[in-house]
């Protein structure tokens, strides 16, 4: 049984830094999980696989200003900085690393990673520049926390394919390990923003999980891209839900899949907004074989 380790909280990059290649260079294989805190159960499935896989885990918390539009929820953002370290202590986390805003982005910061391709749809087409302050601040992070892998979590997608892009266009050397969507009982996936639903709301909210179960379904029998996206909407719009998208795409471009011919894996993705509140999710789609 391995002994209960305390959680060192770090604030400064150049210690955390200092921190983690010195375990590195006494053969110590480290494990990164960047969050913006208000940490679930599905942060804590992220903790326990680098864990599991890793002998020194880091986490991040840092709510980054520069991914949130002037509109959105930055200021309201949970920062619940006493429960993360509770919850962390007994995942097997080493180090919290709980950096300032002026840490990360020095008096007159003017550089910013913009990724193209998979960052261009959907969140990138409604949260403008939402993923050039994501792509910023992790390649940040990366730097501060210089990890062999890095582990986020597949609810955030297109998030992953961002990150994944930029890695590989940037030569970072960090692996990076994409790990399954945690969900509530009856389907929700575990988000932090899942804090702002009302009762009501989270009620509705299960929308989004039976959308994805049957566009899986439908997607098994055979049916047509527009049929499966049809099927998304439905208890959606029957539960009052705003859709920003629903749709089936290439899962690892984002782009639509060809009409004919090989069919490569495919991911439903949507969003929608109840109230003040904007969800997303996805499904990764089962291979399946076409006669057209
Ligand atoms: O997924 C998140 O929590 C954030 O987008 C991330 C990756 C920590 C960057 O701020």
């Amino acid at each position: 049984m391995t002994a209960a380790v305390k959680v060192a909280q770090i604030r400064a990059p150049a210690a955390m830094r200092a921190a983690v290649l010195e375990a590195r260079a006494a053969g110590r294989r480290v494990g990164f999980v960047p969050t913006m805190g208000a940490l679930h159960e599905g942060h804590a499935s992220l903790v326990e696989r680098a864990a599991a896989e890793c002998d020194d885990v880091v986490v991040s918390i840092f709510v980054n200003p520069t991914q949130f539009g002037p509109t959105e929820d930055f200021a309201r953002y949970p920062r619940t900085l006493a429960a993360d370290a509770a919850l962390l202590e007994p995942r097997g986390a080493r180090w919290i690393f709980v950096p300032e805003p002026a840490d990360m982005y020095p008096p007159g910061a003017a550089t910013r990673v913009v990724v193209d391709g998979p960052a261009r749809p959907f969140e990138g087409e409604i949260r403008p520049g939402h993923f050039a302050g994501v792509a910023t601040v992790v390649c940040r992070l990366f730097h501060c926390v210089p990890a062999d892998v890095a582990y986020f979590g597949a609810k955030d997608w297109q998030q992953t394919l961002v990150v994944k892009r930029m890695v590989c266009d940037l030569g970072l050397p960090i692996e990076i390990t994409v790990c399954p969507t945690v969900r509530e009982a009856d389907g929700l996936a575990m988000s932090s923003r899942n804090a702002y639903l009302g009762v009501d709301e989270r009620q509705r909210a299960v929308a989004l999980h039976e959308g994805l179960c049957a566009a899986e379904r439908l997607w098994q029998s055979g049916a047509d891209v527009a049929a499966v996206e049809l099927a998304i909407r439905q208890p959606l719009e029957a539960r009052g839900i705003a859709i920003d998208y629903a749709a089936v795409v290439a899962a690892e471009t984002l782009e639509p899949l060809p009409v004919a011919g090989a069919e490569p894996p495919a991911i439903a993705l949507v969003a929608g907004r109840l109230g003040s509140t904007r969800l997303i999710d996805n499904r990764l789609l089962p291979p399946r074989s076409r006669t057209r």
